[in-house]
């Protein structure tokens, strides 16, 4: 049965690998190809990365690109958007006595309030008084923030910070509109900036588990988390559709497949949200979702954060749009703008794709925020300065230092017409709206609403539960030979590795520090790495469990288990050039090498933020198994390669890559 497994796995795990490289090989070749087509001469405009191809700069930049009408489009140039070629879905119908209050609101704001619903300061950029003057729409804590400065701060003090924020702005003179401020955090992977909560697999294990309803339950569960310390929006999922593993946020996705992650980007975002259309969404534990980063994140030029992504229109709709379409449908009523542009044009500019095809064409009633500064990448644009943003359709501005000249700069230019009245009307009404149906103008303050305060829930043993049993479903199973697992609890067990106990290796990026590094144990209250879960699980059956990172050993195991992989990162600092693991310093597969030529059998369990060329190890070990980066819940990991005392199976593998 498991040798069955096994002989399968390894052949899909070969054939993908060598799809990857395939891939790679086949897109370099595809830009080659398009650089030298004559007499197009777009490549230097929309692929923006004049200094990899020194021939494509000196084409010419075209002038024009022909009009649709004028005759049928060359999609293999064109850098305009079309939008009667992306799917058409109606937004879900509004409620008339939510209109009614989106418009009365509106009737009542001057403008400098109108424009302080659109600015979303971080948290080390503002003081309470600002959400009062200026009046703050919305707040973030970034991901080097925390209440106070303190990234380390306990829960209670994110509930404080977040009661702090809500009076500030209910602090109105007599008469004015008084409307609370909404803090987003980016709890991608559980409310992981948060010391004790739970810490879910990272997304590319939550798609490898093929179970919508599992991922669902986790939405629930990060979404009554958030609820617990005070805040209301959640920057995730992230629903990028990966298709170049050398990109830094590959983690943050669920899959490379469309429709995989159009499944789960909406199972995720039902479950932080609620249903639409029932009494609990966005209330009642659930918070506000993003979806992120829009569009086309994952699909940038050589895996390039923030990069350009250079498919033609179709490929871009059809590789990318339909996770927005599914989570849309499922009640997504935040979009975050991707860093990364599409031939050339910054997101946060592109009016076609960001209002005329997401506003108008997909559906989409809710707001659009910029991404953390994003405007400050956009050519001609500085970060407190980007009035074309909010003529593509940018309703909010995720913003830090320099917040207050951006207020002041998008107030003259909503005055002087740069930014037509209307604009700003419509980005407010969509704020609005958002807050008027997730129940916050009427709740109260963050500590009075629903879960408030229940600091026994953060990484509570049920919601810890439902995380191990995540880190199950989500191991793939690369390797087997002989039918090695599972093993024996009652074995000699050697457990090898820097990453067999090591909470910052396994729980990844975005875990209580932005890149998740510099953590320690103590960091981490709750939750067993690798080697406490193996530990726990052979003594109780009678085996023994020795801890030795370098492999060495005075007495023979019967079995070693070496966990190794991918030191924490996030966003560009994760981007490499080569999907070989270790290039040039094989440090884990001498240590597997070691164990095998003393006759050791070996367990290799790789964790990894991303599929990686690893056949050499795989090869110098007997087994073979991807964890991606399982979170707090090590256990779960033992609970896959340890059969039950009396040797009958535990629980089977059933994650796919
Ligand atoms: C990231 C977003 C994140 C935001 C706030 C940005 O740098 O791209 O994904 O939500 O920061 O931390
Ligand atoms: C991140 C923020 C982080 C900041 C640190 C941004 O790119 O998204 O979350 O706090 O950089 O400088």
């Amino acid at each position: 049965m498991q040798a069955h497994l096994y002989s399968q796995r390894s052949v899909a795990a070969k054939t993908r690998t060598m799809r990857k490289l395939a891939l790679l090989f086949v897109g370099a070749v595809a830009l080659a190809a398009c650089s030298s087509v004559p007499g197009v001469g777009t490549v230097k405009s929309w692929v923006g990365m004049g200094e990899e191809t020194p021939a494509a700069q000196a084409k010419p930049v075209p002038q024009a690109v022909p009009s649709a009408a004028a005759q049928p489009v060359d999609f293999a140039t064109s850098t305009e958007i079309h939008p009667d070629i992306w799917p058409l879905t109606p937004p879900r119908p509004r409620d008339p006595a939510v209109e009614a209050e989106v418009s009365k609101l509106l009737s009542q704001m001057t403008l400098e309030e109108k424009i302080g619903q659109m600015m979303q300061p971080d948290i080390k950029a503002i003081t309470p008084d600002d959400v009062t003057r200026y009046h703050l729409g919305a707040i973030l804590n970034g991901g080097s923030t925390g209440p106070h400065g303190d990234l380390r701060a306990p829960a209670q003090d994110w509930l404080a910070a977040a009661d702090t924020y809500y009076d500030a702005s209910m602090n109105v003179a007599p008469g004015r509109p008084a409307i609370p401020v909404m803090w987003g955090i980016d709890a991608v992977h559980g409310n992981t900036h948060i010391i004790g909560a739970t810490i879910f697999p990272h997304n590319i294990g939550l798609g490898a588990m093929r179970d919508p309803d599992l991922i669902r339950r986790i939405g629930e569960i990060t979404a009554q988390e958030i609820r617990v310390t005070g805040q209301d929006w959640t920057f995730a999922p992230t629903i990028a559709v990966v298709r170049d593993d050398r990109w830094g946020r590959t983690y943050e996705g669920f899959s490379e497949d469309p429709q995989l992650v159009a499944v789960d980007a909406a199972a995720m975002v039902e479950g932080l949200q609620g249903k639409p259309g029932t009494p609990d969404f966005l209330k009642n534990g659930h918070v506000l979702a993003s979806i992120k980063h829009y569009i086309g994140d994952g699909g940038t030029w050589q895996g390039v954060n923030a990069g350009n992504a250079i498919y033609s229109e179709p490929a871009l709709r059809d590789l990318f749009a339909p996770p927005y379409e599914a989570a849309i449908k499922a009640g997504a009523e935040n979009v975050m703008a991707s860093y990364s542009g599409w031939r050339g044009t910054k997101m946060h500019v592109q009016k076609g794709l960001v209002t005329d095809v997401l506003k108008d064409r997909l559906g989409f009633d809710g707001f659009v925020v910029s991404d953390y500064q994003g405007i400050g990448f956009v050519p001609g644009c500085t970060v407190d300065n980007c009035p074309q943003a909010a003529n593509a359709g940018i309703d909010m501005f995720m913003t830090a230092d320099n917040w207050k000249g951006l207020y002041g700069n998008l107030v003259n230019q909503a005055s002087s017409g740069v930014i037509p009245m209307s604009r700003i009307d419509d980005a407010v009404s969509r704020i609005l709206r958002v807050k008027i149906l997730s129940g916050m103008m009427t709740e109260g303050k963050p500590s009075a609403r629903p879960y408030a305060g229940h600091y026994e829930l953060l990484g509570s043993p049920e919601h810890r539960a439902v995380a191990r049993q995540a880190v199950r479903e989500s191991m793939v199973l690369l390797k087997n030979d002989g039918g090695l697992l599972p093993l024996s609890p009652r074995s000699h067990v050697l457990v090898a590795g820097d990453g067999a106990d090591n909470m910052t290796k396994q729980t990844g990026g975005w875990t209580i520090t932005w890149q998740g590094t510099g953590t320690t144990r103590a960091d981490f209250p709750h939750g067993t790495t690798i080697y406490e879960g193996i530990k726990a699980t052979v003594e109780a059956a009678g085996g023994t469990v020795t801890l030795s990172e370098d492999g060495s050993f005075k007495d023979r195991p019967d079995v070693a288990i070496v966990v190794f992989g991918e030191d924490p990162y996030a966003e560009g600092s994760g981007d490499i050039s080569t999907l070989e693991y270790q290039p040039g310093d094989k440090r884990d597969l001498r240590l597997l090498q070691r164990l095998q030529a003393q006759g050791v059998p070996v367990v290799a369990v790789f964790l990894s933020g991303r599929p990686l060329y690893v056949t050499p190890e795989i090869n110098a070990s007997n087994a073979s198994i991807a964890a991606w980066l399982p979170g707090s819940e090590g256990e779960g990991v033992s609970d896959l390669l340890f059969s039950n005392p009396d040797g009958s199976v535990a629980y089977d593998f059933r994650g796919k890559l």
